[in-house]
């Protein structure tokens, strides 16, 4: 198993396919984007399904996550679906997408394994889209969210990021949206994970104005606080239920005590926090010919050193050098 000092399990594996992708987020990266990985430094097909092998079979993790960056943008993909999904036992496999292209491939994922979808969305304004996402495609993420929806990858979840006096006037719309299409809506909390280093705490929109803004319009009750487990999305019955809204509070409500995640990089590095300064390098030992035990022992001590909270909160906090993209989400 993957447990750390503070007897915390990693069960939830959350894998970066790639760095790369086709909008530039301003919470994510600048207009003109970024170096990406050079494509040697990235793990091939049959080094990552080696690992994710590994993961499942000697681990312990039961649920797989690809992220990116856009994920969509790897070649190949729906193939490490297939693989993925043939490991034993077979983990549950999921996708963070932006999703752009996925209109065309919700199907074939869904047929190589692929068990369910988030969708990142942002407004529900073509104009406020380009301007937040620096591309004009809000009309492909809704044909993809649609997509996702009619081919059975279920539950289809659609993550928002509020930005003050962008987007923040939208929670309601987005989530009436997300009820009548049959989405899960989550609302999420800037980060300081943006490649640009832009981060500032008073243009965060948090937890608490989320839910006064959606309360202006949705009457919300706690869920089942015991229903949560290690979600990071605080759940609520919206207008008696049994639509359910979330509300990640990953910066004013941290569930770092609770937190079941290890992540892989496309370049082949584990890191034990989103936050970590610090990555293990399974790369070089697997180029170099380590066995699966060699590297099982190392992805275990990767897990073991991991902090007990992100830090965001305190004052000698530094941002990772990797931006979200090439983290993974
Ligand atoms: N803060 C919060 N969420 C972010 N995401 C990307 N960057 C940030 C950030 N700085 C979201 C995306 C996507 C998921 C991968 O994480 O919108 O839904
Ligand atoms: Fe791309 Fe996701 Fe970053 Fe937006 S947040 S630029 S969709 S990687």
């Amino acid at each position: 198993m993957l447990t750390d000092s503070y007897g915390r399990v990693a069960t939830d594996l959350r894998v970066s396919l790639t760095d790369r992708c086709n909008l530039r987020c301003s919470y994510c990266m600048p207009p003109e984007g970024l170096d990406w990985l050079p494509g040697p430094d990235q793990l091939t097909d049959d080094e990552l399904v080696r690992l994710l092998g590994i993961a499942v079979q000697r681990l312990g993790i039961t649920e797989i996550r690809f992220t990116g960056g856009e994920p969509i943008l790897r070649r190949g993909l729906a193939g490490i679906i297939a693989r993925t999904a043939a490991l034993t036992p077979r983990p549950e496999l999921s996708l963070t997408t932006n999703g752009i292209g996925l209109a065309r491939l919700a199907g074939p994922l869904h047929e190589a394994g692929l068990d369910r979808v988030n969708v990142s969305l942002d407004t529900l304004d073509a104009e406020t889209f380009v301007r937040l996402a620096r591309r004009d495609r809000l009309p492909d993420v809704l044909a993809g969210l649609a997509a996702a929806a009619a081919t059975g990858l279920a539950p289809v979840k659609v993550n928002a990021v509020l930005m003050r006096d962008a987007n923040d006037l939208e929670a309601p719309d987005l989530l009436q949206y997300c009820l009548d299409q049959g989405y899960q809506m989550r609302f999420i909390e800037q980060m300081p994970l943006d490649a640009q280093h832009g981060w500032r705490r008073e243009n965060m929109v948090t937890a608490d104005e989320i839910l006064q803004a959606l309360s202006s319009k949705f009457a919300l009750t706690p869920d089942d606080p015991g229903a949560r487990g290690s979600a990071p999305a605080e759940t609520f019955l919206v207008d008696g239920g049994p639509a359910r809204v979330g509300v990640i509070g990953s910066v004013t409500r941290p569930f770092c005590g609770s937190c079941d995640r290890v992540r892989l990089t496309a370049d082949g590095q584990v890191r034990n926090c989103l936050f970590a300064r610090e990555e293990s390098d399974l790369r070089t030992a697997l180029r170099a010919g380590a066995d699966d035990e060699d590297l099982a022992a190392r992805w275990q001590s990767a897990v073991a050193s991991k902090l007990p909270g992100h830090g965001i909160n305190d004052p000698g906090f530094l941002q990772p050098a990797r931006p979200m993209s090439a983290i993974g989400g």
